[in-house]
């Protein structure tokens, strides 16, 4: 069978007998009626078995199933309003592939370091697998967005020999003999991308060895668009763009999983309708201070400061031209005042942060020499980099966007945790 039935589709078959395929999240019974609730990952369903309807041996099997049991259920799919589905299945049978035994995660609450130990059954759960489709969901809009544009995939290494994003977070490995790093973004390789195809992405994990326990993964999923002949305001139009997309096809297609999440969507409309603020960091500065904080200029934008320059919007918000000594090497310094490069970052509303950074980069060879220097870096590393500028060199741009910041925001999640399937932390590497 090419494929089966599943939760999600029973809308289809009012009427009729069908068979669903999956495990038993949760159960009551009273008197002659057993409830049990089957999920398949694609929704949840109310099997009702009445003892009228099944043999004996039959209504005592669907008393004795267990949470997460592996079932096959056949019956006749009817509407029942009162559901979140709008629909139930009256069972004609019952099969258990597999009767699961004291399965660890009862309906009760349960403590989030719990949870994470468990996290490869957690997953299950309703909340879980609807942030896991929502994220899904997030990738495809990205992907189908950049493919529709005139994207090329073209995917970036994951061993590489130099930074891309400062040395601090660097992940180091044994490359026979040579010493390599786990990529911090394919920006550098993107570029060179760029220089062939024009308008190309690289979409993939990044590992960045981040301290942090709340916002930070230390593996995490970044796309990274990079368009040739693209300036900073280009950059802006895109990364708007962007975001609407995938907003609106989430809230088209998800929404019965952000119900699901007690989203509130609001902002999520708003995101898809109003033209987000642009605003230049040195009038962020000086509207963090009218707000009573004192971040002086040339300072960092951090959690707190953005959550205050977001907080009278309900859209994202794009800060840009910020001051270059607080940015990376390849961002080209503003031509009217070098004190600043042409770099956007945008911030989610409601406490959401940093989801996108991006540039236009450096595309003259002496200037972006003399920034690798600065800095400190290897210019025998970044060779192969430089080479972009002698040959053909254009004015270019692109971004990063973190697909789990992304998906906390959506889903309006606290924690990055929840985010991936099994998060990498400083703290956490099991299961
Ligand atoms: O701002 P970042 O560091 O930019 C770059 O890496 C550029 N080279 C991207 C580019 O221009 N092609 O990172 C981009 C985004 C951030 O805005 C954030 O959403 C996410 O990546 N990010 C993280 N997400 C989770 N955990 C971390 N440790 C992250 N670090 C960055
Ligand atoms: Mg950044």
């Amino acid at each position: 069978m090419l494929h089966k039935i599943r939760v999600s589709e029973v809308g289809k078959y009012v009427g009729q007998e069908i068979t669903l395929h999956g495990w038993l999240y949760n159960k009551r019974s009273s008197g002659k009626l057993h409830f049990l609730q089957l999920r398949d990952g694609s929704g949840i369903i109310q099997c009702v078995m009445f003892k009228g309807d099944v043999s004996p041996e039959q209504f005592e099997l669907g008393d004795k199933v267990t949470q997460e049991s592996s079932i096959i259920v056949t019956g006749t799919v009817r509407e029942d309003k009162r559901s979140p589905l709008g629909f139930e299945l009256g069972v004609k049978n019952l099969e258990v592939v597999q009767m699961a035994k004291d399965y660890p995660i009862s309906p009760k609450e349960h403590g989030p370091d719990f949870l994470m130990q468990n996290r490869h059954l957690w997953l299950r759960s309703a909340r879980q697998t609807a942030i896991l489709r929502v994220r899904d969901e997030i990738i495809f809009a990205i992907r189908e967005y950049l493919h529709n544009n005139g994207f090329i995939l073209s995917d970036s290494p994951i061993l590489t020999p130099a930074a891309c994003e400062g040395t601090s977070t660097l992940f180091e490995t044994d490359y026979f003999g040579e010493k390599a790093f786990l990529s911090q973004s394919g920006q550098l390789y993107g570029e060179a991308s760029a220089m062939a195809l024009g308008k190309t992405y690289c979409f993939g994990p990044t590992f960045r060895a981040e301290k942090s326990k709340t916002r930070h993964l230390t593996e995490f999923w970044m796309v990274e668009p990079e368009v040739a002949y693209n300036d900073l305001d280009d950059n802006m139009d895109l990364a708007e763009d962007f975001i609407k997309h995938i907003v609106a096809q989430v809230l088209k297609n998800r929404a019965a999983d952000l119900k699901t999440l007690e989203r509130d969507t609001s902002k999520l409309q708003a995101t898809v309708e109003k033209k987000f603020p642009r605003i230049d960091y040195t009038d962020a500065i000086e509207i963090l201070h009218k707000k009573g904080n004192d971040t002086p200029w040339g300072g960092d934008i951090g959690g707190d400061e953005e959550t205050l320059l977001g907080e009278d919007y309900d859209t994202p918000i794009m800060i840009h031209r910020y001051p270059t000594a607080i940015k990376a090497f390849y961002m080209k310094r503003d031509p009217k005042n070098p004190k600043v490069v042409l770099a956007v970052d945008v911030i989610g509303p409601e406490g959401a942060g940093e989801i996108i950074g991006g540039s236009e980069r450096e595309a003259d060879y002496d200037a972006l020499l003399t920034r690798i220097k600065e800095q400190g870096l290897d210019p025998e590393g970044y060779s192969w980099y430089l080479d972009l500028r002698k040959y053909g060199s254009v004015p270019h741009a692109g971004f990063g966007m973190g697909i789990e910041r992304m998906v906390r925001w959506v889903c309006g999640l606290q924690h990055v945790r929840e985010t991936i399937p099994f998060a990498r932390m400083m703290d956490k590497i099991h299961p």
